[in-house]
């Protein structure tokens, strides 16, 4: 997804751009540029490609070498191909504007044909062009100044933008706004970084404001002047980030997703610290004090998300109506925001969302809220569009996640469902014990996920097996469906492997002729209510000839006389085994996209933020 970086300070501003654009190259991009005032000129290079390619080309050019005030930009295509045209930043018909873009400009097409009637004339295809000869109608010369010309230019557009701006008449200057696309300010000791994205900021400095949408922000040497677009000046707090760099860095491991999957005990140990009080026996999630009263006389919750989220959004069906018995209906946020959908009193709507920026999802909030229920968050971005927007929500903690297919955020999104169904559970009906014996099985469940981890080389030498099959399925009842919807989606994302997920018992309504002995058939059992009837499902894989692996509980040696492989995870409840269950089949995935020589970091069409539609 596409990447901005801009800098105002004393230090080679095309060397902190790069460094930033590289910070931001894991949300997948396809092009690179970086735009440098020096010597009276707006100094651009741009291609498709990889930022390091850039880099090297702007390494010994002396048009790049002196200048302390830029911007730049990754590029994931959305109007017009990849190419060096296209790229990021964008100038006016006249060069005396640049610009970048993250966002569409839905209504582009309408302004550029305005803007070509008053002799505007375009190079590339994209919408980003069009907002830049808007800017500069406006501007008129420089009968305005930059902000008085960005502010009316984004009251025309539709559509979503984080923008950052420079002018050749004003160079010692960044204009920077943002609608639906993130946006934020590092604040230097004589400097500034305008970026998409923390991680390109944290190197300089952990203090930071974020923008909200529809603010402006007019950075310069001397300070910088937050507005909206109605030109009301708008007062903001500087916030501390609170990652790392170290914690953005590998760690050692091969790939941030091996990384992340094996942080999974700290994480989730993080998730759940300070909010499980074992010894009152109650369940304190502070972002859902401001709601307690409304949220006990909940009568239905929506659940919305995108992908991974998604299912752990279908593992909360389970948990609200099994643990606080309210009626929960999980939502496609695409499908929702578009379908008129009807919000009863008493509903309240949760979003499930790491980034907390993912276009649909915040879409299906707005729509959602515009219809009056109370909206909630399940988020991983702390200060994002979904955290800010929402009326009550409680972080995961799970840190940075850059590897591109979710891991960590999964495993702490069903933590956080767990307890906020506790919770609810226990202000409506549920007894003290039963309470008692949830939370403990909850606070064991870091330690359970490190056994859990040991089994990573098995699970290699088991995989390496089956690398050669192109077709999988992936089978789980209850709790462990939606379990077999995210192993069938981690190894065909990362390793390009068909996979599907269904619930067991479907599998005899059709899917059960395509087994025989090429398709390799991950069962998801652990003990549970349905344990019985997933053993006769397997037993008609085997029946068929079809290869079969389970995910089975500690100590079920009955299981392995069916299965040609069994992985094993500790014995917990039954709500909480999909915490323990999914990680084999991440490792799975893992392994299987490594064994196939797959980037598992950057896999391909694959961007870790999705915020365009
Ligand atoms: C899959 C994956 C995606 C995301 C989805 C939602 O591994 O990462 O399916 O889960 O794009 O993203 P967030 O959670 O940021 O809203």
């Amino acid at each position: 997804m596409c990447g901005i970086v801009g800098y105002i300070g004393n230090q080679r501003a095309s060397s902190v751009l790069v460094e930033g654009l590289k910070r931001l190259e894991y949300r997948g991009y396809d092009s690179a540029g970086v735009c440098v005032y020096q010597n009276g000129e707006l100094n651009i290079c741009k291609d498709s490609g990889r930022v390091m390619a850039m880099a090297e080309q702007i390494a010994d050019d002396v048009r790049f070498t002196a200048g302390t005030i830029g911007i730049a930009h990754t590029r994931w295509a959305t109007h017009g191909e990849p190419n060096q045209t296209n790229a990021h930043p964008h100038t006016d018909a006249g060069g005396r504007i640049a610009l970048v873009h993250n966002g569409i400009i839905e209504n582009y097409a309408t302004l550029k044909q305005f803007l070509e009637g008053k002799g505007h004339c375009f190079r590339s295809q994209t919408d980003t062009e069009v907002l830049v000869n808007l800017v500069s109608e406006f501007y008129n010369d420089g009968s305005n100044s930059l902000e008085e010309a960005v502010r009316p230019a984004l009251h025309e557009v539709t559509g979503t933008y984080g923008i950052a701006v420079m002018c050749l008449d004003e160079p010692e200057k960044i204009v920077a706004a943002r609608k639906g696309s993130p946006l934020i300010v590092g604040v230097g000791t004589d400097e500034y970084i305008v970026a998409s994205d923390a991680s390109a900021i944290i190197a300089h400095t952990s203090n930071v404001i974020y923008l909200n949408d529809n603010e402006l922000v007019v950075v310069t040497r001397d300070g910088m002047r937050t507005l909206t677009l109605d030109n009301v000046p708008v007062t903001k707090q500087v916030e501390q980030i609170e990652w790392s760099l170290e914690e953005i860095a590998r760690g050692g491991f091969d790939h941030f997703m091996l990384k992340e999957i094996f942080e999974q005990p700290e994480v989730v140990g993080n998730c759940l610290r300070g909010r499980l009080d074992l010894r009152d026996c109650r369940i304190q999630l502070g972002g859902l004090d401001g709601v307690r009263r409304e949220l006990v006389k909940t009568r239905k919750v929506v659940i919305s998300a995108c992908g991974t989220a998604w299912h752990a959004g279908l593992v909360g069906e389970y948990l609200f109506e099994d643990l606080a018995r309210v009626p929960t209906e999980v939502e496609y946020a695409s499908e929702f925001r578009y379908r008129n959908p009807i919000i009863e009193e008493g509903t309240v709507f949760l979003s499930i969302s790491q980034s907390g920026e993912t276009a649909d999802t915040l879409a299906a909030l707005r729509e959602a809220r515009e219809k009056g229920a109370l909206s909630l968050g399940i988020v991983n971005a702390v200060g994002s569009t979904i955290a800010r927007e929402t009326d009550g929500g409680v972080y995961i903690h799970a840190g940075p996640e850059i590897g591109v297919a979710s891991t960590k955020a999964f495993t702490c999104q069903l933590a956080v469902e767990a307890m906020m169904a506790l919770m609810l559970g226990r202000r409506r009906f549920m007894s003290q014990n039963s309470m008692n014996t949830y939370m403990e099985a909850l606070s064991r469940v870091p330690e359970q996920i490190e056994r859990t981890l040991e089994q990573s080389d098995r699970i290699r030498e088991v995989v390496a097996d089956y690398v050669g099959y192109d077709n999988w399925l992936f089978l789980g009842r209850g709790y462990q469906y939606p379990i077999a919807l995210e192993g069938a989606l981690k190894l065909k994302e990362i390793s390009y492997i068909h996979a599907e997920g269904l619930p067991a018992a479907e599998m005899k309504h059709g899917p059960i002729a395509l087994i025989h002995e090429g398709m390799p058939v991950v069962f998801i059992a652990p003990r549970c209510a349905t344990y019985e009837k997933i053993v006769s499902n397997i037993e008609e894989v085997r029946a068929r000839r079809g290869r079969v692996i389970a995910v089975a509980t500690e100590g079920d040696e009955r299981i392995t006389r069916y299965c040609d492989h069994v992985f094993y995870v500790p014995d917990t409840l039954a709500p909480l085994q999909p915490m323990l269950t999914v990680v084999p089949l991440q490792l799975l995935a893992y392994h299987a996209a490594v064994a196939r020589n797959c980037n598992v970091d950057k896999p391909r069409n694959l961007a870790k933020s999705v915020t365009v539609e």
